[in-house]
C-alpha cells in the first residue's frame, strides 16, 4: 500500500510508518494549508485528507491525520487546539494543571484515507493517561515528556517510540486503518 500523509510533521510520519512498516507512505506538503476550522478530530482529519487530494497526483491514496490531548480538568482542552493554543506545550500544561489533583488525560488520533476516486475511510485510537508532574524522557515529540500512559509509571518520551508502535493512539488507528481498508477490499 502506497499513501501521501497530507503533513508537515516528520514525527508523525515515522510513527506511522513504524505502525504500518509494509506500507510505502511519505509527506505530501502543499504549498497552501487548509484551516483546519472543524470543532472534532475526526472533521479536522478529513479536511487535510481532503485538501492533500486536490494537490497530489490522481492515483495517490491520500491520509489525513489529526490528533492532540484531552485533559479532563480542563473540559477536554486544549483537544483539536493541542498545536495551536500555545507554543510551549508542556510548560503551560503543567501550568494549567497547578493544583489539580486529577490529572487524567487521553491523546485520540483519527486518521483519514481517501481513495483515488474519493472513497473515505476513516479510523480512530485513544490513549489514556495521566499528565506528570514534571517531563520526563527524551524521545517522541509534543506532549510526550508528560503523559503517562495507564498502567505504566514511564512518560511516553521515556516509553520511547518502539512503545508508541505498539500503543500509542496513532499506532491504534493506522492498524484499524489498515483493518479498514482489507475489509472494503475484500
Ligand atoms: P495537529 O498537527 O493539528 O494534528 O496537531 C497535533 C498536536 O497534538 C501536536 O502538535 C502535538 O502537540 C499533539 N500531539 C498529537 N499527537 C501526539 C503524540 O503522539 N505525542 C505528543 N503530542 C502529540
Amino acid at each position: 500500500m502506497q499513501i501521501l500523509l497530507a503533513s508537515r510533521n516528520p514525527s508523525k510520519l515515522r510513527e506511522l510508518r513504524d505502525a504500518l512498516p509494509s506500507w510505502e507512505i511519505e509527506l505530501l506538503v502543499t504549498s497552501d494549508e487548509p484551516v483546519e476550522g472543524g470543532e472534532t478530530f475526526a472533521e479536522n482529519a478529513r479536511i487535510k485528507a481532503r485538501h492533500g487530494r486536490l494537490h497530489a497526483p490522481a492515483d495517490a491514496w491520500v491520509a489525513g491525520e489529526d490528533s492532540g490531548i484531552e485533559v479532563a480538568a480542563l473540559g477536554g482542552r486544549p483537544g483539536v487546539a493541542s498545536a495551536r493554543w500555545t507554543t510551549r506545550h508542556v510548560e503551560d500544561l503543567l501550568a494549567a494543571l497547578e493544583g489539580f489533583v486529577d490529572r487524567r488525560a487521553r491523546y485520540v488520533c483519527e486518521i483519514v484515507l481517501v481513495a483515488p476516486n474519493g472513497d473515505e475511510l476513516a479510523a480512530h485510537g485513544t490513549l489514556e493517561g495521566v499528565v506528570a508532574l514534571e517531563p520526563r524522557g527524551s524521545e517522541g515529540f509534543g506532549y510526550d515528556p508528560i503523559l503517562v500512559p495507564l498502567g505504566t509509571s514511564a512518560t511516553v518520551a521515556e516509553l520511547g517510540d518502539r512503545w508508541k508502535a505498539e500503543h500509542s493512539h496513532r499506532a491504534q488507528a493506522a492498524r484499524e486503518l489498515a483493518r479498514a481498508l482489507a475489509a472494503a477490499e475484500r
